[in-house]
């Protein structure tokens, strides 16, 4: 008999499991989505992996047509020189009727407020207690607390996830999601004993059968160990974990210079177009792929429904081998 689970997490998003895939530019798209909510997760598409709010639109009009189940969108607010329409995206989303939205980065309480009052949930993932604090008085309805194992921008506190989720539910009363280093029902079962009520991932769900990304990259995550990941943009205070490539070492190696480095000195590296055609055509080293120290953990290519059924099931026998232990 398949296991149900209920956490304020499954009950707040309408799942099944409380197992939610992270927000992921170019590899967030309506397949990914689609794979992880049939499988009774929540799936996110990247809202800026589309080029414009129209193209949203039309994604999660796709999305709908793969999925009944409830899926939602990542909107990545980064400072930038020329910043895309935000605002618009925004809108797409309250429009599309999308009910769960994963904000990341800033997340500006005029954008909170109108979600909200559209009956759009938010799930801010940030990657510090302050931040969490922040948000959740600012009227979020769930933290993803994403911890220095991993994938994309890890902030620049370096607290890990066996730390910083404690922390965080200590302190944090509105459900509580763990992010970062968690791959498999192991690191499940330790998150919701750390106080998180799920889970979300990012570099697991790349190594899955519906990721919709070069086979090779897929086997790349597989190939990696724990200690292949780089830091890049420390020097410039923000930080971003990668697969270790070529195209990674060389950022490092340029902010390690004498004298430092400035973004002009590394911007054709790590150009965005770049790190896609590495995703797109499988050549690894062509550009920046990002990945937490989970690729330590990974080593198949599962569907999504295979993934999260084994995820859970682990999670469970886990829980019960941590009982045994009690006399
Ligand atoms: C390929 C890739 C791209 C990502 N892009 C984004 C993004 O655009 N916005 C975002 O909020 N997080 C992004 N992330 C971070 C994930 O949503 C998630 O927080 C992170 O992967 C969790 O750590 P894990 O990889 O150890 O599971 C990305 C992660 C990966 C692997």
């Amino acid at each position: 008999m398949a296991i149900t689970m209920k956490t304020r997490i499954t009950e707040l998003l309408g799942i099944r499991y409380p197992i939610i895939q992270g927000g992921m530019q170019w590899v967030g798209r309506a397949e990914l989505a689609a794979a992880v909510s049939n499988a009774g997760g929540l799936g996110i598409l990247t809202a800026l992996t589309q080029p414009t709010p129209d193209a949203l639109a039309a994604e999660i009009e796709r999305c709908r047509g793969m999925t009944d189940s409830p899926f939602g969108v990542n909107l990545t607010i980064l400072p930038t020189a020329s910043p895309p329409p935000y605002e618009q995206y925004l809108d797409v989303v309250i429009q599309s009727g999308i009910k769960v939205l994963e904000t990341a980065g800033q997340s500006p309480k005029e954008f909170i407020v109108k979600a909200k009052a559209a009956g759009v949930k938010i799930v801010h993932k940030c990657t510090a207690v302050r931040h969490a604090l922040s948000a959740e008085r600012n009227g979020v309805d769930a933290i993803s607390i994403d911890g220095f194992e991993c994938a994309g921008h890890p902030g620049e506190d370096d607290i890990g996830g066996l730390v910083l989720i404690p922390a965080a539910a200590r302190q944090v009363k509105i459900p509580l999601v763990a992010s970062g280093g968690i791959a498999d029902g192991r690191g499940m079962a330790a998150a919701l004993v750390l106080g998180a009520e799920g889970v979300n991932m990012g570099t697991r769900f790349c190594a899955t059968k519906e990721a919709p990304i070069h086979d090779d990259i897929k086997q790349a995550l597989v190939g990696a160990s724990e200690r292949q990941t780089n830091i890049i943009f420390r020097t410039l205070h923000n930080s971003g974990r990668v697969l270790k490539n070529t195209i990674s070492d060389e950022v490092v190696a340029t902010e390690r210079r004498p004298g430092g480095c400035e973004f002009g000195d590394i911007r054709h590296l790590v150009a965005g177009a770049r790190g896609r055609a590495a995703l797109e055509t499988g050549d690894v080293n062509s550009g920046l792929v990002w990945a937490g120290q989970v690729v330590g953990l990974i080593d198949d290519i599962p569907t999504c429904e295979a993934l999260i059924q084994r995820m859970v099931a682990d999670c469970q026998a886990q829980l019960a081998v941590g009982r045994s232990y009690f006399l």
